[in-house]
């Protein structure tokens, strides 16, 4: 093999970060991964959109078949959003023997067994990496650094745009609705911001997390979502006159009954580590019974720390058909543990 063909699936934010990096860095990648990584189509929906890059003429395409029926694409990169159509895209990606990378946390949390199933069928990688918390490489320390571990518990703030909004609200006593706009002209919230909001978003990404921490199906349904919709200006300078500040926070705990798996907002004291996490930033605590307590931080969204997530996916699944080895690792649930009910043995602290 001389170089290994990419498809891109999707040129917006997070699209346009990951094109940015394989041609700017194309030199340190290749020495990586020991071959040359070249993105061959782009599918996008409007071919006649100014993209603010200098694109190969004829990279982009609206047919998803100049993709998926290439047989010298090996990779596909889904950064499309959304399940629908985007489910059957991956799918037929996978049935046609390519890796998939994704940062889809809405697709993983609420089709994960499936696609795990088709990746595993089709002898093909199936990452994620980008999913939950940005660029912080918390999917792949789950799965790997921290594997000799059993996990007690994993809980942080995994929402990049409500973390902004209400760091915004704290900082500079700015509205809601305002702040919401910023976040979104930056990139960070999701085409239907409800997700961020209303808790969605971290109750995928919480859902995912306490997967593969718990080595069980952590079902969407089963988790307690509350966002920040009811959050105003007026609880926000309360916390304050208390000695706290309010994040919105996952959080899933190993308990002997089962597992709590949670999204709320919630009250940290201002001495706390997570209470200086603000801006779009992400940051996840992880005790395990051999290592202890370990924490992740880092930018949870936007166009280049996502993208970092998602390129090192790609040099994972590009090394790894280099090698001839592809397949799924850390993703089988090999336990089946209770999810617990609200209010069966938990209140809303962290
Ligand atoms: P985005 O800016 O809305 O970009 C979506 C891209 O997909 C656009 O290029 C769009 O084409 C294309 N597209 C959407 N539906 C399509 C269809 N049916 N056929 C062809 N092209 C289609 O989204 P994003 O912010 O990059 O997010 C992408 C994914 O990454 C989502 O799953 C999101 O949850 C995840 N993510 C985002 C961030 C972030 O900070 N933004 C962070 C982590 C994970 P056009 O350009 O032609 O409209
Ligand atoms: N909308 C998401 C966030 C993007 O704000 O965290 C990153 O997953």
């Amino acid at each position: 093999r001389q170089v290994i063909k990419v498809g891109l699936l999707g040129l917006g934010t997070v699209g346009r970060g990951v094109y940015r990096i394989l041609i700017d860095n194309a030199e340190s990648i290749k020495q990586r991964v020991g071959i040359e990584l070249e993105v061959k189509k782009i599918l996008v929906r409007s071919l006649e959109k100014n993209r603010g890059l200098d694109l190969p003429e004829g990279i982009l395409t609206s047919n998803l078949g100049e993709i998926v029926d290439d047989p010298e694409i090996n990779i596909v990169v889904e950064v499309l959003g959304g399940t629908n159509p985007t489910l059957d895209y991956v799918l037929e990606a996978l049935r046609k023997g390519k890796s998939v990378v994704t940062a889809n946390k809405d697709m993983v949390a609420e089709h994960g067994e499936r696609l795990f199933a088709a990746a595993q069928q089709n002898n093909c990688d199936l990452l994620f990496e980008a999913s939950v918390a940005g660029g912080i490489p918390i999917i792949r320390t789950l799965k790997q650094s921290l594997a000799a571990n059993r996990i007690q518990e994993v809980f942080g703030i995994i929402n990049g745009t409500t973390n902004y909004m209400l760091t915004k609200m704290t900082q500079e006593g700015s509205e809601f609705d305002d702040v919401l706009k910023e976040a979104q002209a930056q990139g960070y919230a999701e085409s239907d911001p409800t997700a961020d909001v209303g808790g969605f978003d971290a109750a995928r990404k919480i859902a995912i997390l306490s997967s593969i921490a718990f080595n069980t199906r952590v079902p969407l349904s089963r988790v307690y979502t509350e966002g920040i919709t009811k959050i105003s200006a007026e609880d926000i300078a309360y916390a304050n006159e208390l000695g706290y500040v309010i994040k919105l926070l996952g959080i899933a705990k190993s308990r002997d009954e089962g597992v709590e798996v949670r999204v709320h907002p919630t009250f940290i004291p201002k001495a706390h580590p997570l209470a200086a996490v603000g801006d779009v930033f992400n940051a996840v605590f992880v005790r395990g019974d051999a290592v202890g307590d370990t924490m992740f931080y880092g930018r949870g969204a936007g166009e280049m720390p996502t993208a970092s997530a998602v390129v090192a996916d790609v040099m994972d699944a590009a090394r790894d058909l280099v090698r001839n080895v592809p397949g799924i690792i850390g993703c089988t649930c090999f336990e089946h543990r209770p999810v617990l009910e609200v209010g069966q043995t938990f209140s809303k602290y962290y």
